[in-house]
């Protein structure tokens, strides 16, 4: 399973890349909104920082007004993908933007109805939002059986579109991913500093700092 890093925080972005293990990079509009910046000036510089997929989403409208908007930042550099939300017309414009070879992620996906939209109409990625989903169903699975199903939905007809999951709020999330067969786990980056503990590994290390000593 690929590793996104969801942010658009420059800095963020700078250190995960160090690590070697982040493929891709997600945005939406309420995390260029905490940046205070403009989307195309965001965008701009991630594609100098990660060599990947870069989700930017486009503003909901009619479908013509989001082939336009995306048109646009496609121009940007190759690497850009469209993020398209899950309506409608969001489909209507993944379908042309997919004949174009203009890759795509139908975001905001809480249902295999919703996947199976995005693939027909040719998204190159949807993604399933887990958080949301288990904040709404008050259920810690709700997310995790969404990818699963999803999945097996995807597998029966050889759908090629990745799943992206998405809206990850703690490490056992990224288990759930990995478990359910998700293509790529979208990560905020306090999660991933998270990922890397536990408190055994701390235990251990301190004994092995003793024993150097
Ligand atoms: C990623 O593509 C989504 O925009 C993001 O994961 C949403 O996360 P949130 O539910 O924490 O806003």
């Amino acid at each position: 399973m690929q590793f996104f890093i969801d942010t658009a925080n420059l800095d963020e972005i700078k250190t995960a890349s160090t690590w070697g293990i982040v493929t891709g990079v997600t945005t939406n509009p309420s995390l260029i909104a905490k940046e205070g910046k403009k989307l195309i000036d965001v965008i701009r510089e991630i594609v100098r920082m990660i060599d990947g997929p870069i989700s930017a989403e486009v503003q909901e409208g009619p479908a013509e007004a989001m082939v336009e908007e995306a048109f646009g930042l496609a121009k940007l550099h190759p690497n850009i993908v469209i993020k398209i939300p899950m309506t409608i017309e969001g489909i209507k414009a993944v379908s042309v933007l997919s004949r174009h070879g203009i890759p795509t992620n139908v975001t905001l996906c809480f249902s295999v109805a919703q996947a199976m939209m995005a693939a027909n109409a040719g998204a190159t990625y949807v993604s399933p939002f887990l958080g949301r989903l288990d904040d709404d169903t008050k259920d810690p699975e709700a997310g995790y059986r969404l990818l699963e199903d999803i999945r097996v939905a995807y597998d029966n007809y050889e759908i090629p579109t990745e799943i992206i999951a998405a809206s990850i709020r703690h490490p056992k999330h990224v288990e759930q991913s990995a478990l359910a067969g998700a293509d790529i786990a979208t990560i905020p980056y306090k999660v991933f500093l998270q990922m890397i503990e536990h408190p055994l590994t701390a235990r251990g290390l301190q004994i092995f700092r003793d024993a150097a000593k």
